[in-house]
């Protein structure tokens, strides 16, 4: 019975008090995307399990035990999206995206399902923001989303995350990767877990990144993948960095980042925070070379990543970084009788036409019991309403903040009071900024 009552573990509810900053995020990550040329693209919270298998790699940790999957009622195996990319690489194929203007800049804002061991930071169900540029080779497409991600951080105002970029090169010279990989392990085959040996002699480098503390500790010793990158990735790597350099962008090579899935080459990265847990990846990407075609498709070199808003928001939330909250109601009209009751919902009518975020009892309240609401709603301002008010044609507008009272008329209520919050702003800017801030249209504001 109590499971009634109680969601689902590792999903969560953001209440009405937290959304706004889930809603400001959505919308400024979108927005400087944009600035960057990403439109975005909405993709199907499932798909085919093949997609995933395919794409995302049936050796990964996602693959073999994270997905939600399940037979639907056509006796098709469907899966709940782990990730982003799969589907935008999906899409892209099936409404032939690679004919029009390469690369392609798409980004997202998705609901993404994990069965993971739900902890800080980490949740079944967690929302991504992510970018994917597809149609191209350059390194300079690597600097360019890499400081789009770099952008939205600073955006932000967040300090103190450390980029780690790695390269993993091509399947060419991941051959002899693998070779080197599998000799080490080999010699440490007795203490490897089941999953890992079966990863030995499928895909070693899986291997890397196992959660279990004994595989892990295996994996503090074995060779790293830029030690063995070929010239071409090598030359494709020193590029990335120079980009990067030029935008005076801060990295580290970290040998030891892999990704934990398979579609990966070259250039790799994350952006790693200390300050909220072990669950320290704000953001992680990097290039897929492979995975359009391995999908069906043409040779498509692309690149991108994803960030939690979930981790972005603990971060923000560590840093003491408050979002902008949104006004709260500016006015609230308290009537008292049945007219007044008429009258003010006319006025908050009118006001909502303007522009104005306004309220009036809907509950038949008594006037004491509006005025415990309106506080409690965080009212501007409030605005009692009777017959007398009604017949005289004005009434008193009360500042929340101070007491202090301002006669209005009623008639041109709605013009006035935007008149008088203009004002208000105005002054409240004036005595921020000094006197010389000119004409401002603050309207927009409202
Ligand atoms: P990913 O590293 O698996 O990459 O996930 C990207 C980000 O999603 C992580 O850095 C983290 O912030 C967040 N995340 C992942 N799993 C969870 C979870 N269980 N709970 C909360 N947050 C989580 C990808 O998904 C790739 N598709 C990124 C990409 C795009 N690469 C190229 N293009």
């Amino acid at each position: 019975m109590a499971l009634i009552t109680k969601a689902v573990k590792g999903t969560q509810d953001i209440l009405p008090s937290e959304v706004y900053k889930n809603q400001f995020i959505e919308q400024i990550v979108i927005d400087i995307a944009g600035k960057f040329g990403f439109k975005e693209l909405r993709i199907p919270v499932f798909e085919h399990t093949e997609l995933f298998q395919r794409g995302v790699g049936e050796t990964t940790d996602v693959v073999q035990k994270e997905m939600y999957t399940f037979d639907d009622k056509g006796g098709r195996s469907i899966t709940l999206r782990p990730e982003g990319t799969a589907g935008v690489a999906r899409a892209f194929l099936e409404h032939g995206l690679f004919n029009e203007a390469l690369p392609q800049k798409l980004c997202y804002v998705i609901n993404c399902y994990r069965y993971e061991k739900p902890q800080a930071g980490r949740w079944r169900e967690f929302q991504q923001f992510g970018v994917e540029m597809l149609g191209t080779s350059s390194p300079a497409a690597d600097a360019e989303v890499i400081s789009l991600a770099n952008e939205i951080f600073a955006f932000l105002g967040i300090e103190n995350l450390q980029l780690e970029l790695n390269s993993i090169g091509c399947p060419e010279c991941r051959k002899n990767y693998h070779n080197a990989l599998r000799e080490y392990f080999e010699s440490k085959k007795e203490n490897l877990c089941p999953t890992c040996l079966e990863r030995l002699g499928k895909n070693p480098m899986r291997i890397l990144d196992c959660k279990s503390p004994v595989c892990k500790e295996i994996c503090e010793g074995a060779p790293a993948i830029i030690d063995y990158i070929c010239d071409d990735c090598s030359a494709h790597f020193e590029s990335v960095k120079k980009y990067l350099d030029v935008m005076n962008i801060d990295y580290v090579v970290n040998p030891r980042i892999v990704r934990g899935l398979d579609y990966y080459t070259r250039t790799v990265f994350e952006f790693v925070s200390t300050q909220i847990g072990a669950q320290g990846t704000v953001c992680g990407g990097g290039r897929y070379d492979g995975l359009v075609e391995e999908l069906g498709g043409p040779h498509t070199p692309s690149l991108g990543f994803a960030m939690g808003t979930g981790r972005l928001l603990m971060l923000l939330e560590a840093q003491g970084i408050e979002l902008p909250a949104p006004g709260a109601c500016e006015l609230y009209i308290a009537p008292m009788g049945e007219n007044a009751s008429l009258e003010a919902m006319k006025i908050v009518h009118d006001l909502r036409s303007n522009g104005i975020s306004s309220q009036t009892d809907v509950a038949g309240r008594s006037l004491k019991a509006q005025m415990k609401y309106a506080d409690k709603i965080g009212a501007r301002y409030t605005m009692v309403l009777g017959d007398n008010e009604i017949e005289q044609g004005k009434a008193n507008l009360k500042n929340m903040d101070n007491g202090e009272v301002t006669e209005v008329e009623l008639e041109s209520l709605a013009e006035d009071f935007m008149q008088f919050l203009i004002k208000q702003e105005t002054e409240a800017l004036r005595l921020s900024f000094g006197e010389d801030i000119g004409d401002v249209d603050l309207s927009a504001l409202l």
